[in-house]
């Protein structure tokens, strides 16, 4: 049996989590997340405060997270850490302190990419929703869209060529005074907004557009988001428009989200779809891509709390990555920026 303490803090939340494998299947032990809601006030990330607020987080919740288990730190086989990619500061705090962990227990360090943790994810609500599979990721940082052949191999197939899915979300939110982030407020306001008022174009979704074009897979949100900020602009009473706006805003990313997932999927004859990163807390997003894939085609979507940032997710894909013998020495940098492991 492998029992592994998973660390991250590439962002804002402070999280640990243990996972171990004591009947063959990777289940979750424990889990504690620390979210910083002090960024609230700035409407974003502030660098410097997420280390510092980190630092004083992460030994009472690697703590809680222990005591949740039923463990002490003796029982731990390795502790598997975010290196990459995020902020380096706040990357910085996890990396060190799993280093100084590794030194005090003699026990390996494993060091894990961010987006490879979110692709692992709803492996542990659900074990069937593993290799081969379409991978779509969208969170507030990144939008991949990935062919996963089996757990280590990734094809980036789409990225995006300016926002990312969340951080469209966020700024939308701002544009019509919501909360940050402003995800799930936008996806409340639109539940009442009418569809048929405000339809905005759907980036990057020619239909005559041949596979081999370089835009087939890819997305662009800034264009959606420009469109969003002209109809608030233009609106004589924002007041009675914002939820038609949000509803808009909201048909035309998820349309344009789910039509390039159904496209590398048949691209690659996958009858399973994955989701993960925050956005794919959206259950319109869900409830739209199991309608556009039909009945052979199954969607996996994480539980919510599976879905943002958690450490749940790096455990497990520290314990892949163990299992295949990698371990990284403390001389291991944080990054802020890196391509998946083992992607082509
Ligand atoms: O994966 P995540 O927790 O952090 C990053 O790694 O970036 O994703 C956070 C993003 C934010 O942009 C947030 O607005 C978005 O996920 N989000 C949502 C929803 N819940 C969270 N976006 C759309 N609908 C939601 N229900
Ligand atoms: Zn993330």
């Amino acid at each position: 049996m492998t029992r592994i303490l998973g660390i991250e803090t590439s962002c804002d939340e402070t999280s640990a989590a243990i996972v171990d494998d004591a009947n063959g299947v990777p289940t979750l032990r424990s889990l504690v997340i620390l979210s910083q809601d002090v960024h609230r006030v700035f409407g974003g990330v502030v660098p410097e405060i997420a280390s510092r607020a980190h630092l004083t987080a992460i030994v009472p919740v690697v703590r809680e997270t222990v005591a949740q288990a039923a463990a002490t730190l003796s029982d731990l086989d390795a502790v598997a850490v975010t290196t990459e990619p995020g902020l380096v500061g706040a990357l910085m705090v996890g990396l060190n302190y799993a280093k100084g962990l590794s030194l005090a227990l003699d026990i390996p360090m494993i060091a894990v990419h961010h987006m490879e943790g979110h692709l692992f994810a709803t492996s542990l609500d659900d074990a069937t929703a593993e290799p081969p599979f379409t991978a779509l990721l969208v969170s507030g940082g990144h939008t991949l869209l990935l062919d996963v052949p089996a757990w280590g191999s990734y094809k980036l197939l789409g990225s995006t060529r300016d926002d990312a899915a969340g951080e469209a979300f966020d700024k939308v939110a701002k544009l019509l005074g919501l909360p940050y982030p402003g995800g799930r407020h936008v996806e409340a306001l639109a539940r009442d907004g009418d569809p048929s008022r405000f339809r905005f174009s759907r980036p990057m979704l020619h239909r005559n557009t041949p596979s081999d074009d370089s835009s087939y897979l890819d997305v662009s949100f800034s264009g959606l988001k420009t469109a969003v900020l002209n109809a608030v602009r233009g609106s004589t009473d924002i007041e009675r428009d914002r939820a038609d706006i949000a509803r808009g805003f909201q048909d035309a990313l998820i349309e344009t989200l789910v039509e390039k997932t159904a496209r590398a999927a048949a691209m690659f004859h996958r009858d399973r779809i994955v989701l993960g990163g925050g956005v794919a807390c959206n259950r319109t997003l869900i409830e739209a891509m199991r309608a556009r894939m039909g009945v052979h085609v199954e969607v996996f979507a994480p539980t919510p709390r599976l879905a943002t940032d958690n450490a749940a997710m790096i455990a497990r894909a520290g314990l892949f990555r163990y299992n295949h013998g990698e371990r990284a020495s403390l001389d291991h940098a944080a990054r802020a920026t890196a391509p998946l492991p083992g992607q082509e």
